[in-house]
């Protein structure tokens, strides 16, 4: 298992703790619930999404049985998922105090979170697909399949032609 598979499965399990922490304390505090939105992201974006980007780094290329594409960016990945929720949070808690500050934050937190999600896309997309060179090879290698399949049919039809002639 390659480091940010673990680290995004342990982020996403920080994110749970932290998340839930909030809710209790949101319940227990009714008041505090201005903030439901830092705690709705450390659940949503926290811990179901990460939990879903480490496990799809980790299972897909197995699926696809090519290797993941780029791993080095899955890596800066976590970084940037990280730090965007973080600053995401508190954007939504700042929102709440001082609207001109906290909306700063949470758009770089968005954005940083957003380019997360983009990288993603872009890797898995990527591994799904292949190695280029692998995909032109196996697209030849399918064709050369078919072309030898079409010409084999068509011998056996000349063949089959040629003896039931033989035996009319
Ligand atoms: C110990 C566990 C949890 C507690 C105590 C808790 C508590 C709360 C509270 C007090 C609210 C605010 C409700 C209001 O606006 O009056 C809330 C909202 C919310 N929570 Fe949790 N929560 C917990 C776990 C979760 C989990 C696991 C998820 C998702 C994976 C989640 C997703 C949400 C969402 C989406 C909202 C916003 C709902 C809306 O739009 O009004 N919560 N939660
Ligand atoms: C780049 C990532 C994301 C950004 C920048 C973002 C931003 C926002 C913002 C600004 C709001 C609040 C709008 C308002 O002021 O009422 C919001 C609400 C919400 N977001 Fe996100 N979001 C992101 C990702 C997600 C994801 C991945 C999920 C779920 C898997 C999600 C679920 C929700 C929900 C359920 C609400 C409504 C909560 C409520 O009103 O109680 N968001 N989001």
């Amino acid at each position: 298992m390659t480091w940010f598979v673990k680290a995004f499965l342990k982020s996403s399990l920080a994110w749970l703790a932290l998340g839930v922490t909030f809710g209790v304390a949101m319940a227990a505090h009714p008041v505090w619930t201005v903030y439901r939105l830092a705690h709705v992201h450390m659940m949503l974006l926290g811990f179901v999404t990460m939990m879903i980007y480490g496990v799809a780094y980790h299972v897909i290329p197995h699926f696809v049985g090519f290797r993941l594409h780029r791993p080095a960016l899955a890596g800066a990945h976590w970084w940037i998922a990280n730090a965007g929720l973080l600053l995401m949070a508190c954007g939504f808690v700042a929102r709440v105090l001082e609207p001109a500050v906290g909306t700063v934050i949470l758009a770089s937190g968005g954005a940083l979170s957003a380019l997360g999600a983009y990288l993603f896309v872009y890797l898995i997309w990527r591994t799904i697909d292949g190695p280029a060179r692998l995909r032109q090879a196996s697209e030849r290698a399918a064709r050369a399949v078919e072309r030898s399949a079409t010409q084999g049919s068509r011998t056996l039809t000349v063949v089959a032609m040629q003896s039931s002639a033989r035996h009319a």
